[in-house]
């Protein structure tokens, strides 16, 4: 890869991603870890090359090395790597089939456990029992899964996270014995990319970045201007839920999104969380 093609990666990536360039200066330090990120898509199918151990450990070290709340590091990496344990998550999210296949498959789980066992171990009380224990250590662990995937697209692999072992968390907690203030956030499939990935479109900026106030103007056409522009990239294989609501002319990702959210699911994940001892009050 020459300098040259970095600006000419970042300005393709960009139009895909929010349907307008955004241009790098060719001398933008960082530039090829930009384009990198920019280029960012899910991998679901994986080569038979395998992942070394020795790769994997460095890529642990780089996830582990991403910021902390207040330096509480509430986030492990459970590795799956007994084959049985890995055909029973997999049997349990049958419907996500690169869970079987990919070479590495990990659990990334929020971890407030430990917080509460220093405050044990140096006699101290823990006088921090509410929702935001919860919420540091998921948005911890959510992080921690982030920067390993950054490090290993950088590396060469793809990676595909997996929340639906959340519509199984009692069974994969008591599988991978999760004990209590712990639980798993999501799964990560890794491997090599058996075939080159394609950049999803996402929600412009207009949308998601907002100066000094939230400002949601026009959201309305935003969104459908937005169905619009991904519907000319990429179309959905196919629509859910035709038998209760039909087949949709205009079949966007709003109309996608709102047909999901129209079933219910994980409505027992509080109770879940509750019964790991999480006070949300
Ligand atoms: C927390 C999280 C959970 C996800 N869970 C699943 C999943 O259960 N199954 C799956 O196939 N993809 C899953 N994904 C991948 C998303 O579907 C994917 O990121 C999204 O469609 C955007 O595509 P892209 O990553 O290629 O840009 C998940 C992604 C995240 C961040």
């Amino acid at each position: 890869m020459t300098e040259k093609e970095i600006p000419v990666r970042i300005a393709r990536a960009t139009a895909e991603r929010f349907g307008a360039e955004i241009t790098a200066n060719p001398d933008q330090a960082g530039a090829d870890s930009l384009a990198r990120m920019l280029e960012h898509c899910s991998h679901r199918r994986y080569s038979d090359r395998p992942v070394t151990p020795e790769l994997l450990r460095l890529l642990f070290a780089c996830a582990f090395s991403a910021p902390s709340k207040s330096d509480l590091q509430q986030a492990d990496i459970v590795q799956v790597a007994d084959p049985a344990t890995r055909t029973t998550i997999a049997d349990l999210v049958a419907d996500n089939p690169w869970v079987r296949t990919a070479p590495v498959f990990l659990i990334f789980c929020g971890n407030n456990r430990r917080t509460r066992q220093v405050a044990e171990l140096r006699g101290k009380p823990f006088a921090n029992d509410h929702l935001d224990a919860f919420m540091n250590s998921a948005v911890d662990a959510g992080i921690v899964l982030a920067s390993f995937i950054h490090a290993a697209e950088a590396a060469g692999l793809g990676c595909c996270p997996i929340s639906s072992v959340r519509n199984h968390s009692q069974k994969v907690s008591d599988l991978l014995e999760l004990p209590e203030w712990v639980f798993p956030l999501a799964g990560l499939c890794v491997g090599y990319p058996a075939e080159p990935g394609m950049v999803t479109s996402r929600l412009g900026l207009d949308i998601t970045v907002h100066t000094d106030r939230f400002d949601e103007s026009n959201i309305a056409d935003k969104i459908t201007a937005y169905d619009r522009r991904r519907l000319a990239r990429q179309q959905y294989k196919k629509q859910r839920d035709v038998a209760r609501f039909g087949m949709a002319e205009l079949y966007g990702w709003s109309e996608d999104k709102a047909r999901q959210y129209a079933k219910p699911e994980r409505a027992d994940f509080g109770a879940f969380i509750r019964g790991k001892k999480f006070n949300l009050g």
